[in-house]
């Protein structure tokens, strides 16, 4: 069997449409949706996410602003960033760029953002929202692996789905929304034995480690949905994900390609995000789009 590959990069694109016709009737209305982009320090791959969200947002009609700190900025100097933009009625969604050098602690700095700017969905508030079932922003990289897994069509009540990695950005949230989707969810992480034991099971995979080929082909169910959120390099220094994908091709029912899988649909979610948040400043203003 050879898997049928879901493009991230074309439904990306289709989506970007969607919240551009969206962004459009905004900033028809007056309200231009903003985006702010914190990036603190030099990371080299960080700094080319945040140059492809700025590059997006430009193209989907919304208004970004990038705010570059240097390496060893401090603690009160981000924060003070932070407050100044969640008073600013401008901005609608506030992201700060991971990973934050190592003398900032990620929780101090993300629990400062005004939660209904979080388009991250990564404060405290918004991930206890998702847990209850009433998410306010779903974050991005869960929120498109969500949205390839629709594009296969499949019903995902009571497949048995299988996640490894456990961080709050990918794996503890994305299994979440398939447990709310009616899947029955294993989350699996380092300290997990025998994890091929329960890759095998999995109807659904996903991985988010960021570990280069991980999951060998023997780990994947034959005709399993495979979904990759590695991002590494190889020997050859070309972009990899988790999955040993040549091998996962051969065996698995549906997979997503590294590059061109889940790293396009993050960005596409992330605007989403923030154009939904424009819409609900509209809507508290009584203005109607
Ligand atoms: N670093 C890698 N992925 C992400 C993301 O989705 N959001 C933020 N803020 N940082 C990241």
């Amino acid at each position: 069997m050879t898997a049928t590959i879901i493009d991230g990069k074309q439904l990306a694109q289709k989506l970007r449409g969607d919240w551009k016709l969206r962004a459009d009737r905004l900033n028809a209305a007056g309200i231009a949706p903003g985006l702010a982009v914190i990036l603190v320090g030099e990371d080299p791959a960080s700094k080319v996410y945040v140059r492809n969200k700025i590059k997006a947002c430009r193209e989907a009609g919304i208004r970004s602003e990038e705010h570059v700190l240097a390496a060893d900025t401090k603690l009160e100097a981000v924060i003070a960033l932070i407050e100044r933009l969640n008073a600013d009625a401008r901005i609608h969604g506030i992201l700060v760029q991971l990973p934050l050098p190592a003398h900032l602690p990620q929780a101090a700095v993300i629990e400062r953002i005004a939660p209904d700017k979080d388009v991250d969905g990564l404060h405290v508030s918004n991930l206890g929202s998702l847990l209850a079932g009433h998410a306010r922003f779903v974050p991005c990289t869960p929120a498109g692996i969500m949205a390839m897994l629709k594009t296969t069509g499949i019903d995902l009540r009571g497949k048995e789905a299988v996640v490894v990695g456990r961080s709050n950005i990918v794996g503890k949230p994305v299994a979440l929304l398939l447990l709310q989707a009616g899947a029955t969810v294993t989350l699996c992480h380092s300290q997990t034995r025998d994890l091929a034991h329960h890759t095998r099971r999995a109807d659904i995979l996903v991985c988010a480690v960021g570990k280069l080929h991980m999951i060998g082909g023997d780990m994947v169910k034959s005709g399993a949905v495979v979904i990759d959120v590695g991002m590494n390099r190889n020997a050859e220094g070309k972009l990899a994900g988790d999955v040993d994908y040549g091998a996962a091709l051969q065996r698995a029912g549906w997979i997503t390609p590294v590059p061109g899988g889940v790293g396009p649909m993050t960005v596409a979610m992330l605007l989403g995000n923030a154009v939904l948040s424009a819409e609900r400043h509209a809507a508290e203003q009584g203005i109607k789009l």
